[in-house]
């Protein structure tokens, strides 16, 4: 069966997307990653990529005279590479409501909180002022709408005494690493389908794939 071909976008360090090329070396994993685009020349990420042996590219979004123009440098890149499916992994730049209806159904992103609460910056610190038991990550379609859209898994942390952001961010990243992976297993099993504003999965018997407990809740 053909494997997905997807592209991930980035600004940063790359964890989440090392955890998908590390999914995706297996050839039985049903997507591939064809390219990684970053909006930083910098961005550790883009040394992961190359390290894997896929196609990297810098797109400044500096070097374009406004959103709607990078974006569409953006779009370009994907296309060009055959993207039929795009993964934010740390992109931290809006994009255009145009953009996102060009790949709505067709772009997913992952958030480091249990949506829809603690949307935007600073999830985790978010989560530690309001004195949250449980915390966690959540991957979701994009909408137009920031940290919104139909959500496919999501995984849980405890919030600990003592926690602070930093702390929190890092337990919430170990839950990130795994359900980041697991979604992109889903759609590329085709088992993901839009229905309104949620998303609905075909489950395999026996096997619960819709939402995740750490530390290990064993299934
Ligand atoms: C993650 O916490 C992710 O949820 C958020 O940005 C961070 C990216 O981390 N969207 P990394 O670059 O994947 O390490």
């Amino acid at each position: 069966m053909a494997r997905l071909k997807t592209g991930v976008l980035i600004s940063g360090s790359g964890t989440n997307l090392q955890a998908l090329l590390d999914a995706a070396r297996d050839p039985a994993y049903p997507a591939e990653i064809v390219c990684v685009l970053s909006n930083k020349a910098d961005a550790f990420g883009l040394e992961r990529a190359r390290k894997a042996g896929i196609a990297t590219g810098v797109i400044n979004h500096k070097d374009y005279p406004d959103r709607a123009a990078f974006d569409m440098a953006v779009h370009g890149a994907l296309t060009d590479t055959g993207c039929e499916l795009v993964c934010l992994a740390g992109f931290m730049r809006i994009l255009t409501p145009q953009f996102v209806d060009l790949w709505r159904g067709r772009m997913i992103n992952i958030h480091p909180s249990l949506l829809p609460n603690f949307r935007g910056l600073d999830a985790q610190g978010q989560a530690i002022r309001a004195g949250v038991r449980l915390s966690g990550a959540t991957v979701h379609y994009v909408v137009p709408e920031m940290d919104a859209g139909p959500i496919i898994v999501q995984g849980a942390v405890p919030v600990l005494p003592g926690d602070d952001a930093d702390s929190l961010a890092k337990r919430i990243l170990t839950v990130e690493h795994r359900i980041y992976p697991l979604a992109l297993r889903l759609i590329g099993e085709g088992r993901v389908r839009i229905e309104g504003e949620t998303a609905v999965i075909n489950d395999a018997p026996g096997d619960p794939t819709r939402s995740l407990l750490m530390p290990d809740d064993g299934r």
